[in-house]
């Protein structure tokens, strides 16, 4: 099994090119269930979950061609047969097809989801969604099925802003006669993004990216092509990189509004930020302070920074807390980090974490995908050798992490 090897102790400089986001392009790839006709999604992410998201609409007869880095969809052949099992089980974000299926075929069967080690990640809210426009679901055996000869605009209220309940009823309801409107909607930027990907196509959705969403019924879509926007987490794992190893480095591709959370702590933290034409140059060159965060939905602290900002807080002296509201069992870094010589204690969702000078190179695991770059990161500021397993974590949402590591000058390789 590949893992990446680390030698820490070297300082990083120069520029690095952000990648488009997977969490944008996962759902728009399945939206693009709902045209009927081809799409082109340009300058995708090169990543594992986008070759099993197209894998899964192509085991439903779609027709999928790479060009580079644009992906060519053609939705027209599709057919609502159940999607390769395996495939589904594969990722979370395999149980965003629901949506679109139900909308364009009235009835859909899949496998539930499989996806990340961070929580038991429910269905629920989607399903409420899903049923509140009139959807008959029925669950058992590990499979769960949507019908609906008819859909109905309805009022969903989410009991939780929940990113893909939120996609998932949002596309649901894009046929759905008359208007959906979506309250304690999830406000992220990608849903903004997916949101702007249907209106291309002819739909009429109005305020994705607050918490509420209206959805105007339309009776057909079109073909189109839509850029994602830009990978918000990855940005800021690569501010972090410059924040763990006390370097100063650009990172071309970030938009700033998208951060805000991410760049306010590592302003606090004594990070220095300048914002450019096209992205941020991150200066950690002066003396850190400890901050405490806590995550919560958009545009609160991401949960999916919240690993990196851990590693960071290990090296910095003092006493920071960190706390995880929006997943339960999103520590399993802490135990690896500990195995590196971290100081923290975990009561409940709070991290108690106290720096300390160095870290120390480990063998450590990957327990999933932003705890994979946590631990690189960490091996970036840690005394000798780290090596990080599992990291087909990491594959399923960085683009080549350790090229462009080694790129800004870290000592860093994947090996056998
Ligand atoms: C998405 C992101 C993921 C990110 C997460 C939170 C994608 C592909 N993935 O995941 O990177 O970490 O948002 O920002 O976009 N919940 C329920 N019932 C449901 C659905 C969710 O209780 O039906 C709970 C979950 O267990 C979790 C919380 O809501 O505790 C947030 O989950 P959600 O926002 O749905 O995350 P995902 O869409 O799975």
């Amino acid at each position: 099994m590949e893992k990446i090897v680390v030698k820490g102790g070297y300082k990083l400089s120069g520029e690095v090119n952000i990648d488009t986001a997977k969490n944008s392009v996962l759902p728009i790839i399945a939206a693009s269930i709902l045209c009927g006709d081809r799409c082109c999604i340009k300058n995708s992410p090169r990543l594992e979950d986008v070759n099993v998201i197209c894998n899964l609409l192509r085991s439903m007869k779609a027709d999928i061609e790479f060009d580079g880095n644009d992906i060519y969809i053609n939705t027209r052949n599709m057919v609502p047969i159940e999607p390769n099992k395996e495939l589904v089980g594969k990722m979370r974000a395999s149980f965003f097809i629901m949506g679109p299926m139900l909308a364009r075929f009235r009835r859909f069967k899949t496998a539930l989801p499989g996806g990340c080690n961070i929580g038991s990640r429910p269905i629920d809210l989607h399903l409420k969604g899903l049923a509140a426009l009139g959807a008959t679901i029925t669950q058992g055996h590990g499979y769960v099925e949507a019908t609906a000869p008819k859909l109905k605009g309805n009022r969903v209220y989410l009991d939780f802003p929940s990113v893909g309940a939120t996609e998932n009823i949002l596309m649901a309801a894009i046929f759905a006669e008359g208007e959906t409107i979506i309250e304690n909607a999830a406000a992220e930027p990608e849903i903004e993004d997916l949101a702007a990907f249907i209106n291309y196509m002819g739909g009429k959705i109005i305020g994705a990216g607050t918490d509420t969403i209206n959805i105007i019924g339309v009776n057909s879509l079109h073909g189109t092509t839509h850029t994602p926007i830009y990978d918000r987490i990855e940005a800021g794992t690569f501010m972090v990189a410059a924040a763990i190893t006390r370097s100063k480095i650009k990172i071309n591709g970030v938009k700033q509004e998208h951060l805000k959370p991410v760049v306010a702590k590592l302003k606090e933290c004594g990070v220095i930020m300048e914002t450019t034409d096209n992205g941020i140059i991150v200066n950690a060159t002066e003396e850190l302070c400890p901050v405490d965060i806590k995550t919560m939905p958009y545009p609160g602290f991401p949960t999916d920074m919240q690993a990196q900002m851990m590693s960071l807080m290990c090296t910095v002296p003092g006493t920071s807390l960190i706390t995880e509201t929006v997943f339960e069992n999103r520590f399993m870094h802490a135990s690896e980090l500990k195995r590196m010589g971290a100081n923290i204690k975990i009561d409940g969702r709070i991290a108690i974490v106290e720096g300390i000078e160095k870290l120390s190179g480990a063998e450590v695991k990957a327990s999933d995908l932003r705890a994979g770059a946590a631990l690189i990161l960490a091996g970036l500021a840690a005394d000798g050798i780290t090596t990080v397993n599992d990291i087909y974590h990491l594959d399923r949402g960085y683009v080549e992490i350790e090229k462009k590591l080694k790129k800004l000058g870290a000592e860093i390789k994947r090996t056998i």
